[in-house]
């Protein structure tokens, strides 16, 4: 367990479902200190998903904290903020019937080749109900695993592709309600890459399951059933209630997760509402 003197600079207070943490005692308007920012990179690290409460900062300063965090990741199929090319606005309003953006298990952009290393979200407009976003720890998931399981599991690449949400036929292809947020349908969703099944994460050294029911649509060299078997045993234990941390917003929170260790899913439940976010991607590294 975190204690406040585990770190020098912040304070670091845990969940309690021992996953996440909220950190306080600084100031993201400012540019972070080399030691504030060394001990925010440890307690991401070490929390996967990190909670900044009460921090009312703007575009320039969410953009300025991103590239502290190593620099902005690229965001397909989303048109970004004018004249703000790496944020995007997560806007909703409250007349809108569409299914709100980011309601499946996923880990963000992990058709990319490089997928994203973090993903930062800052409330700008709460709903007064409803709008939670589920976050799982794929490490704990993939440590709850027998031997035998990991061992079987070690070898296999499994395949991602945008194809069942950005492409053609996906699911932003059939949008027939009206949307805010300007989702481009591209036949270069259709495309799949592979990335291992089991991931190291490059700080920790914890592996984690790197598979999401959004982007991963089979595993290389096994049949469409084998690889659906396989993939719908570790959707039904990755997304198992004791693995969840439920993040509930107040407005001007930062949330920073870490996309190489977890899975998230933005639960609906306020139609009526308008909820209003600003997003920002960390750059990340190719899977090992
Ligand atoms: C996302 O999936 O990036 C959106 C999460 C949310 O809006 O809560």
């Amino acid at each position: 367990m975190d204690a406040v003197l585990d770190y020098r600079t912040i304070q670091v207070t845990p969940q309690p479902s021992g996953f996440g943490a909220e950190i306080t005692g600084l100031d993201l308007t400012h540019p972070l200190a080399p030691d504030v920012l060394a001990d925010v990179k440890a307690a991401w690290a070490r929390h996967g998903v990190v909670a900044f409460p009460d921090q009312p900062i703007g575009l320039e300063a969410l953009e300025a904290f991103t590239l502290q965090m190593g620099g902005f990741g690229h965001d397909p199929y989303i048109k970004p903020m004018a004249g703000h090319p790496n944020v995007l606005e997560l806007r909703r309003e409250p007349d809108e019937k569409a299914t709100n953006f980011g309601a499946g298990w996923h880990s963000d952009w992990s058709f990319q080749a490089s997928p994203p290393a973090a993903t930062l979200l800052h409330s700008k407009v709460i709903p007064p109900v409803g709008g939670d976003t589920l976050f799982v720890d794929a490490a704990r998931a993939y440590e709850a695993l027998s031997p035998t399981m990991q061992a079987m599991l070690a070898p296999l690449q499994a395949i991602h592709s945008a194809k069942q949400s950005y492409g053609t036929k996906g699911v932003f292809s059939q949008d027939t309600e009206k949307r805010t947020l300007q989702i481009i349908v591209s036949a270069e969703a259709d495309t799949s890459l592979t990335h291992p099944l089991v991931r190291t994460h490059p700080v920790t050294g914890r592996k984690a399951l790197f598979v999401s029911p959004v982007y991963t649509v089979g595993i290389a060299d096994l049949t469409p059933e084998e690889a659906k078997a396989i993939l719908g045993f570790l959707f039904a234990h990755l997304t198992q209630e004791a693995l969840i941390y439920r993040h509930h917003w107040r407005e001007q929170m930062l949330l920073m997760w870490d996309n190489r260790c977890t899975m998230h899913f933005a639960e609906g439940g306020y139609d009526g509402h308008l909820r209003l976010m600003h997003r920002t991607t960390v750059a990340g590294d190719a899977p090992v």
